[in-house]
């Protein structure tokens, strides 16, 4: 038999206490993490014309939209939604007006609907739409990491084929009357397999066209395929860091580019074979071997060098073009599928092609590109240090997109009294749309012009006064004696 022992009560209901606030926590985690977002259905799509651009290695989509407002008042919020993993592969997506001022339309990221794994995102119209009237406008979407090679693993001379997977449809929430879809191959590629449709599906060259399709139903998503040759290389950098430094006495910008670069195309089957490799020069430029990088550089860049871990690399060539240096880097291997290479280039440029100084703002205006020569390649992510001259203040940066973070800290060199002003900008998925300028206005004042140089003078004579002093000094074997007579 039990006795009722007090403790005892106390303890079982400390237990259904802890168990109960346990239940209600999860309850409340569960309803926290389930969020559905509820979105007016204010739009019908009367009309969707889309391509799919894959001509290159990153795959470009243009969305041609005619939208009709079907509700009983103005509207001006045009809802997009991406499915969750579509959304990480996203670098760029942009909307404008078809006509008229065919005005940029402001895009931002609305909300994530973690029920049907959607990320939102909300388009605004200048003016809002009145009921029963249509807008045409279009989106632009560029995505990385889009294309898998297929086999991911081939013979050392062999072409390489990849495949692209979506959805046949524009992902939408309002359904359309009527949509189609055209997929751009590269020119003259071998295509292995694609999706078909029994009805209203043609091929055309190396284009593939699906539609028109009439009455397409909300969030419909039917994948389609194609499996193609794409002999060019796969190639992303994962973190490139490049920094830009002002010095304005000196009238010189100095940049470094570090690139850790990856080829993510199909890996060698076997041991690479240098023989072999000699004997298939003739063909390489039909497998995806990377062999050399062009880089556009300013045209009074100088003292450029190229160097990776090992040191420098002596097989590049610079040359001038009427529209600037031109650096052709050869890595020290050559570089297949599932290989990387690791250098950093530089060079010094007249900082007079970049830098202005604008009389009615009292500021001086940097004008630099966030990155440079993304033709070939995708950066998952960039990180840009921009290095101003010690005494820069009230600096702003204008860039015609956003950035994930930017921040303002300080930078010491030698002889720098205060440090200098350091920018650094970080932005993830940066694709070619991103070779834009952007600009850095700055006040700088003709006082910390001369900082340095004070400094710098000041420093000398200390060091001369001091070598004055010391040969002055009477060296006696003890030191005490020297210690007395500095008194
Ligand atoms: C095929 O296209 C025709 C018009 O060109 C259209 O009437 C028909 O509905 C389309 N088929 C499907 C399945 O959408
Ligand atoms: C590397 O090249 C630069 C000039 O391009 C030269 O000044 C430097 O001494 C070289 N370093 C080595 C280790 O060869
Ligand atoms: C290349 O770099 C990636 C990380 O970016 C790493 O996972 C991979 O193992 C590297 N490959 C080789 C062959 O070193
Ligand atoms: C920057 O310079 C302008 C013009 O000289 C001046 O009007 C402004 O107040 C300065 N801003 C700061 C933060 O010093």
């Amino acid at each position: 038999m039990y006795k009722k022992n007090p403790f005892c009560i106390l303890a079982v209901l400390l237990v259904v206490c802890f168990a109960s606030t346990f239940v209600v926590a999860e309850q409340l985690k569960k309803d926290i993490s389930k969020t559905i977002v509820d979105l007016p259905i204010h739009f019908k799509n009367s009309k969707i014309v889309r391509t799919v651009d894959l001509r290159n290695t990153i795959a470009r989509e243009e969305i041609g939209i005619r939208a009709e407002n079907i509700h009983q008042q103005p509207v001006d919020e045009y809802y997009l939604p991406f499915p969750e993993t579509y959304d990480e592969k996203v670098a760029i997506i942009t909307a404008a007006l078809k006509q008229g001022s065919k005005e940029q339309l402001l895009v931002e990221k609305f909300g994530f609907d973690s029920e049907r794994h959607i990320q939102l995102y909300k388009i605004t119209f200048p003016q809002p739409i009145q009921p029963g009237e249509s807008v045409p406008f279009s989106i632009k979407l560029v995505t990385t990491h889009t294309l898998t090679p297929n086999p991911p693993v081939i013979p050392q001379v062999a072409r390489q084929h990849v495949e692209y997977n979506n959805n046949m449809f524009m992902y939408n929430l309002y359904g359309a009357d009527e949509s189609k879809t055209t997929v751009v191959l590269p020119q003259n590629a071998n295509v292995i397999t694609f999706t078909e449709t029994t009805e209203n599906f043609s091929r055309n060259g190396n284009k593939l066209v699906y539609g028109p399709f009439t009455a397409i139903h909300p969030l419909i998503y039917t994948a389609f395929h194609v499996h193609y040759e794409q002999s060019k290389p796969l190639l992303a950098v994962k973190n490139l860091v490049r920094d830009v430094q002002v010095s304005q006495l000196g009238g010189n910008l100095a940049v470094e580019e570090r690139y850790p670069l990856r080829h993510e195309g199909a890996r060698l089957e076997k041991e690479f074979s240098r023989v072999s490799y000699q004997q298939s020069i003739g063909v390489h430029a039909h497998t995806n071997v990377l062999k050399s990088l062009t880089f556009h550089l300013p045209s009074s860049a100088r003292d450029v060098y190229y160097r990776d871990d090992i040191g420098n690399v002596s097989t590049s060539n610079l040359h001038y073009e009427p529209s600037g240096a031109v650096l052709e880097i050869r890595p020290r291997y050559p570089l297949f599928g599932g290989w990387n290479y690791t250098w950093f280039h530089g060079y010094n440029a007249d900082l007079s092609e970049f830098l202005r100084y604008n009389k009615n703002s009292g500021q001086y205006v940097l004008n630099i590109k966030f990155v440079e020569n993304a033709k070939t390649m995708t950066f998952d992510h960039v990180k840009l240090n921009i290095v101003l001259p010690e005494g820069a203040s009230n600096v702003e940066v204008h860039a015609p997109f956003e950035f994930d973070g930017v921040t303002h800290s300080t930078h010491y060199t030698n002889l720098d009294t205060t440090g200098r002003y350091q920018l650094t900008l970080d932005k993830s998925n940066v694709v070619s749309e991103h070779e834009q300028f952007i600009q850095i206005t700055y006040n700088y004042s003709s006082i910390s012009h001369l900082q340095k140089p004070l400094v710098a003078s000041a420093a000398f004579f200390l060091v001369f006064a001091l070598s004055i002093f010391v040969s002055k000094l009477k060296f006696t074997i003890g030191t005490t004696k020297v210690i007395k007579k500095m008194e």
